[in-house]
C-alpha cells in the first residue's frame, strides 16, 4: 500500500490558507493514505480557551473535514490529519480521519502536553481504523510519551501508527522509532516545521517527519527546514510478523501478569 507524510509550515489562526495549501500539495498525489500536523489547520499557541472555542470545529460538517472530503475523494485518499474538535462545550485535540468514500471518524488525543491542559480535554479512549488496506492506530504527538499507547494499538492489530505531531521536544522521532521497534508496527509521523510565536509565547517545531518500518529502519524523512510531501510503498503484512528471531515473538514472549501494576494509577515509592 502507499502511505505517506505531509509535514507543514503553519500560520496561526489562518484556518483557511492553511486548509487550501494542504490540498493544493495533497492534489499532488493519488491512492494513498497520508498523514498530516496536529492542529495543522489552526496553529497550535492559543492564548486562551476563547480563542480555542473560537478556531474549533464540530467534527461533521466544519469547513476543514468538507474541504478535506472533497481532496481525499479527488484524489483517492485516506487522510488523517489533527484539529481541535468541538464537541457541545468541550474541545478536543483530536486526529480525524476521512476517506475517499466520505467516511469520518476521530480520536480524540487522551495524552495532552504542557498548556494544551489548560484548554482541551483529554480522550477517554484509543482508537484504531480498518480501512481495506490496514488497520491503522492512531495516536496524537505527545501519546509518544507513553509506550502503553502504542502496544495497546499494536495489540488491537494495528499495523500502523499513524502519528499526527507538533513535536518540540528533541527526543520524539527517537521514540517513535522505538515504538516500531517495541511492537514490530509501521510508524508514520507528519510533524511541523517553523516557530510559531503568540505575544510572550513561542515554540520551535522539529520537522523531520518519518515513516519507520517494523524493524525500525527510517524508509523515508524529511529535514526540519522545508515542507515536504512524501509518499512510498509498503507491504504492511510485514507488521503482522512479530519475530525477532526464530525464538522470539514479541507479543507471545509476554508475561502481562509479571507486569500488571502498569494497568493501575497507584505508583509506589
Ligand atoms: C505535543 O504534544 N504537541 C508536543
Amino acid at each position: 500500500m502507499r502511505v505517506g507524510f505531509l509535514q507543514l509550515r503553519v500560520k496561526f489562526g489562518e484556518v483557511k490558507a492553511n486548509v487550501k495549501k494542504a490540498i493544493t500539495l495533497l492534489g499532488k498525489v493519488s491512492d494513498a493514505t497520508i498523514v498530516l500536523p496536529e492542529l495543522f489547520n489552526t496553529g497550535y499557541l492559543f492564548k486562551n480557551q476563547r480563542e480555542l472555542n473560537s478556531l474549533a470545529e464540530p467534527l461533521l460538517r466544519g469547513y476543514t473535514v468538507s474541504e478535506m472530503k472533497k481532496v481525499a475523494k479527488k484524489c483517492n485518499l485516506n487522510l488523517i490529519f489533527g484539529m481541535a474538535e468541538k464537541k457541545g462545550r468541550t474541545v478536543y485535540n483530536s486526529a480525524v480521519f476521512v476517506s475517499p468514500k466520505g467516511k469520518v471518524e476521530s480520536y480524540q488525543k487522551v495524552h495532552l502536553f504542557d498548556r494544551e491542559k489548560l484548554f482541551f480535554t483529554p480522550g477517554k479512549s484509543l482508537k484504531t481504523i480498518s480501512t481495506s488496506e490496514a488497520k491503522i492506530g492512531i495516536m496524537v504527538c505527545f501519546d509518544w510519551i507513553m509506550p502503553e499507547v502504542a502496544r495497546a494499538l499494536a495489540l488491537k492489530g494495528a499495523g500502523i501508527l499513524a502519528h499526527p505531531s507538533n513535536l518540540v521536544l528533541p527526543w520524539g522521532q527517537q521514540a517513535m522509532k522505538l515504538r516500531c521497534i517495541e511492537n514490530r508496527v509501521f510508524g508514520i509521523t507528519a510533524n511541523r516545521i517553523g516557530m510559531e510565536r503568540r505575544g510572550t509565547l513561542n515554540l520551535t517545531f522539529t520537522g523531520c517527519s518519518q515513516i519507520v518500518s517494523p524493524a525500525g529502519e527510517i524508509l523515508v524523512s524529511a529535514g526540519d527546514r522545508s515542507e515536504s510531501l512524501k509518499v512510498i510503498e509498503i507491504d504492511v503484512t510485514e507488521a503482522d510478523d512479530k519475530h525477532v528471531t526464530p525464538a522470539n515473538d514479541i507479543f507471545a514472549d509476554r508475561f502481562p501478569r509479571v507486569y500488571s501494576q502498569i494497568t493501575l494509577k497507584s505508583r509506589k515509592k
